[in-house]
């Protein structure tokens, strides 16, 4: 099978597939998604690496960052997505206050998300996490850094920006690569750095990096998939390219559903039962 000239690898994606993708040039192809169709489709569509993310409460729960999503709400998304039992790799990613208070606390609350179908987990920031990082590693649970624009630090960062853009915070995010490399993570997520940084840290490591927003030189890309579908509402960020217009899309359904109900025109009789015909009474025989 091939998927727009590719053809589409069947075998399961494991950390291990991903650092010989990059050792052999190929690109790496990540989405999130949060619930059981989505992911049906992502693996259909030869996605290599399927995010759980906590963007689920941005794009589908409407809160107005990701600092109230829970455990208990990311279990139940992570639950959803493993029943598609994707050949893509599947990493939860635990929220906020989940993992950032204690080594104890990111190996319980990772070994939960394994226990409910994920492979592998994601957390964000920098040096500050290496305690947890390698905790994680050694109860065998492989994991995925993410540094630049961590949104569980919008408030430390005073809102969405760009991060990284001079040569002093860019030296101190090569830096942390580096160090979440040494720690045992299998790749990094990259958000929202200058285009040159993301080229030099993908240089600089062994182990993948996937870029969102951190230019074309990463080794692999990651967009929510509710951003790339356009079922995201507002001004999607510099980075985002939209495939679709799904939010259009329900739209225009909803109002044609609308407009034949109230027409009279929904259902019809071929999308109607009709009553058993009647069964003619037997002849009393003579
Ligand atoms: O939560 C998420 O979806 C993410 C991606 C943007 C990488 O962290």
């Amino acid at each position: 099978m091939t998927y727009g000239g590719e053809p589409i690898q069947r075998s399961k994606v494991t950390v291990r597939t991903l650092r010989e993708m990059k050792e052999r040039g190929q690109k790496i192809v990540s989405t999130t998604a949060y619930d059981f169709p989505s992911a049906v489709i992502a693996d259909q569509a030869g996605i290599d690496l399927i995010l759980v993310g906590d963007s689920v409460g941005m794009v589908v729960l409407g809160y107005d960052s990701t600092i109230p999503v829970t455990m208990a709400e990311m279990s139940h998304h992570v639950r959803a997505v493993a029943r598609a039992r994707p050949r893509a790799l599947l990493v939860a990613d635990l929220p906020f206050n989940s993992f950032q208070a204690s080594a104890e606390d990111a190996v319980r609350n990772s070994g939960r998300f394994l226990k409910r179908g994920a492979e592998a987990v994601k957390l964000e920031g920098g040096r500050r996490m290496l305690p947890q990082i390698e905790a994680i590693v050694h109860a065998d649970i492989p994991v995925l850094g993410h540094l630049g624009l961590t949104p569980q630090s919008v408030h430390q960062f005073g809102g969405y920006r760009v991060q990284a853009r001079g040569r002093e915070a860019a030296d101190a995010l090569l830096e942390d690569a580096l160090l979440l490399e040494k720690a045992g993570c299998f790749a990094l997520i990259l958000e929202c750095i200058p285009l040159e940084l993301g080229a030099e840290v993908s240089r600089a490591l062994r182990i993948p990096t996937i870029g969102i927003g951190a230019g074309p030189d990463c080794d692999g890309q990651v967009l929510v998939l509710h951003d790339l579908i356009g079922l995201t509402f507002g001004k999607p960020a510099r980075f985002v390219r939209r495939y679709a217009d799904v939010a259009g899309t329900m739209r225009d359904s909803l109002l044609a559903f609308g407009e034949d109900v109230r027409s009279g025109r929904y259902p019809s009789e071929a999308e109607s039962y009709l009553a058993a015909p009647a069964i003619p009474k037997a002849e009393p025989s003579a």
